[in-house]
């Protein structure tokens, strides 16, 4: 399969994972209308073309959280990485090392924060779910201060896992699941030999290293389920700010509201997010909370975007709506099971040239220079 356009690797990841998995990344809470939402409210917002502005140059560089970073762009956090290519959370991060941007490893990684941290040739983010075992969240955060983790991105939009009406469907859950993944990875040899064999220990790393015992792809539904705790407010919170001394993002704001206790809680920056439409299906689409988020917070905090970016165009979009920078999930997950790192990196390099392309034919030299005065204003929600 040629691989032109950033949204080209779906098709390649596709074919190449067994269904349980493609599923996993591709699918969203109930009805997926929010997931679907997310992509075509974005598609919808218009960037004005401008015309001879002598644009010789075009710099795609950024400051953020007081580093300089080639792209305003982060690796964000997917579960199970490891399953999607052989030691998938390493692969991923390397490719974003070599581009230097932000890798941000998940709590429900396979390869443990150790792993990653020391085949990483520059400091990981790391990201925490607000979890009721107290005592892992605090393990977790001492490890990953040890092994230099500069940024917490913490998670908040999941009180409760959000129903997924594909995964018993998929053999991810419901009868017989077991059997059912084991038969479509006999179907996917490629993806059984390369990463169902040669890319174990299939463990989730992290959670094992605190429970010095193996935490099986089995119990990840179970796990999770069990440690979400919805009873946590921002009060409980403060126990964080004493426990992590680095800086804190909170992933998961959609309301103005929210993103204003945010900044009074004393975030670092926040991160719009309806969880890639896997977690409350209904909701509004980040390209349609974004602006009212910008105006409540300003420029106290640097306001991060994700969900529905599929390429370099959606991120100016983003950008160009005011956010400071923006965070992938599926679109490199896909690329990730398609080619590994190489295909990460090829991924970064289509979205680099898009945004290249694309700022000089709106006449904008920097990312400095995006703002709502480049879209076309009648495509943006009031
Ligand atoms: C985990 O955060 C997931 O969305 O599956």
């Amino acid at each position: 399969m040629i691989i032109a356009s950033p949204r080209d690797f779906r098709g390649v990841a596709q074919q190449r994972l067994p269904r349980f998995l493609f599923d996993y990344v591709d699918g969203g809470a109930l009805d997926e209308v929010t997931l679907k939402a997310n992509e075509i409210d974005l598609s919808k917002i218009l960037l004005r073309q401008r015309v001879l502005h002598a644009m010789d140059t075009v710099d795609l560089s950024t400051t953020l959280l007081g580093e300089n970073f080639a792209l305003p762009i982060i690796l964000g956090p997917v579960g199970l990485s490891g399953m999607l290519a052989r030691r998938g959370e390493v692969q991923a991060a390397q490719a974003a090392a070599k581009a230097r941007i932000p890798y941000t490893l998940s709590t429900v990684s396979v390869c443990p924060l150790a792993e990653v941290a020391a085949a990483s040739s520059q400091p990981i983010w790391f990201q925490l779910y607000v979890l009721k075992d107290r005592g892992f969240m605090a393990d977790a955060l001492a490890r990953a201060a040890a092994l230099g983790v500069t940024t917490l991105v913490f998670t908040v939009d999941m009180p409760t896992p959000g129903s997924r009406y594909r995964d018993p469907h998929s053999g991810m859950s419901g009868p017989w699941a077991g059997t059912r993944r084991m038969v479509q990875a006999m179907l996917h040899p490629c993806w059984a030999l390369d990463v169902g064999l040669l890319g174990r220990p299939h463990d989730l790393g992290n959670i094992s290293a605190y429970r010095g015992q193996a935490t099986g792809l089995a119990d990840y539904i179970g796990w999770l389920g069990a440690n979400f705790d919805p009873s946590i407010g921002w009060q409980d919170l403060d126990w964080i700010r004493q426990a992590w001394q680095g800086q804190i993002l909170i992933k998961g704001i959609l309301d103005p509201d929210d993103a204003r206790d945010a900044v009074t809680f004393g975030a670092d920056g926040i991160i719009v997010s309806n969880h890639g439409g896997r977690q409350l299906d209904g909701t509004m689409s980040t390209a349609a909370a974004l602006p009212g988020i910008v105006e409540a917070v300003g420029k106290s905090i640097p306001v991060l975007a994700d969900s529905g970016i599929r390429s370099g165009v959606d991120v100016l979009r983003f950008l160009a709506m005011g956010a400071d920078a923006v965070m992938l999930g599926r679109a490199y997950a896909y690329a990730l099971a398609a080619g590994g790192e190489a295909g990460v990196s090829r991924l970064l390099a289509l979205f680099e040239k898009e945004m290249r392309t694309n700022m000089t034919l709106m006449g904008v030299k920097k990312l400095a220079d995006l703002g709502p005065h480049c879209l076309v204003r009648s495509s943006l929600k009031e």
